[in-house]
C-alpha cells in the first residue's frame, strides 16, 4: 500500500470579489503582514485582479499574491503582499505564485520585480533569494524602500527595497 500522504492538486488562478475577506483573513492571521481594510482587497480584487492570484486546495483559499505594473515604469512589477497559510507553508506553493504570476502575458514587458521586506522577515526574504536564484537573475537590497520613519504608527521596522532583475 502506497502510505505517503497524498496532497489535493492546488489550483491557480485571478481573484474575484468574493475571494477579497479570505485573503483578509489571511492577512490578518498572518501575523506578519501589514492588515488592511477588507475594501482595499475588495478593490484588489475587482480592478487589479488581472495581475494578482490565489492558490486554491480543495476550495480552501491557502495562497494568495497581489502585484501591479509600476505606471512610471511598465517594465517594473512591485509583488506587494504574498501569504500562504500556515498548514501549507513550507511546500513551494509561495514560489508557484511567484512564477506564475511572472508568466502572465500582462507581465510579458517586466525586467524587474520589486518588493519590501522587513529584515526580520526571514521566510519572506528567503522566498525572494529563491526565486531570484531559480530565474539566474540579479538580487539586489536597497534603503530606497520605505524606511520606519515614513510610518505613522509606532515600532514599524523599515521596509528596505529588493529588486530582482532578470
Ligand atoms: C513567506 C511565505 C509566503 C513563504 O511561503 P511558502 O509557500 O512556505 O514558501 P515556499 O515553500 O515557496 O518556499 C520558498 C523558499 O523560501 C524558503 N523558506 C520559506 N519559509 C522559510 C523559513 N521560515 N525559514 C527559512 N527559509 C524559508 C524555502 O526553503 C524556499 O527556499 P528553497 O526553494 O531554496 O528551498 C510564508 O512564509 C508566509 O505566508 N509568511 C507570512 C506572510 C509574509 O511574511 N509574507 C511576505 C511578506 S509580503
Amino acid at each position: 500500500m502506497n502510505t505517503a500522504i497524498q496532497r489535493a492538486a492546488i489550483v491557480f488562478r485571478h481573484p474575484t470579489v468574493t475571494d477579497a475577506g479570505r485573503i483578509w483573513r489571511l492577512v490578518r492571521d498572518s501575523g506578519r503582514l501589514d492588515p488592511n481594510s477588507s475594501y482595499c482587497y475588495l478593490l484588489l480584487c475587482r480592478y487589479y485582479s488581472g495581475t494578482c492570484l490565489v492558490a486554491e486546495r480543495e476550495g480552501e483559499l491557502v495562497g494568495f499574491v497581489t502585484s501591479f505594473l509600476s505606471p512610471q515604469d511598465p517594465a517594473n512589477v512591485f509583488v506587494w503582499q504574498i501569504a500562504v497559510s500556515p498548514t501549507a507553508q513550507g511546500q513551494g506553493i509561495a514560489t508557484s505564485l511567484l512564477q506564475r504570476l511572472m508568466e502572465l502575458p500582462v507581465y510579458r514587458h517586466a525586467k524587474r520585480v520589486e518588493a519590501t521586506v522587513s529584515p526580520t522577515n526571514i521566510s519572506s526574504r528567503r522566498l525572494f533569494e529563491a526565486f531570484a536564484r531559480r530565474r539566474g537573475a540579479r538580487l539586489a537590497i536597497s534603503n530606497d524602500g520605505f524606511p520606519a520613519a515614513l510610518f505613522p504608527e509606532p515600532g514599524h521596522e523599515d521596509e528596505p527595497l529588493i529588486q530582482i532583475s532578470f
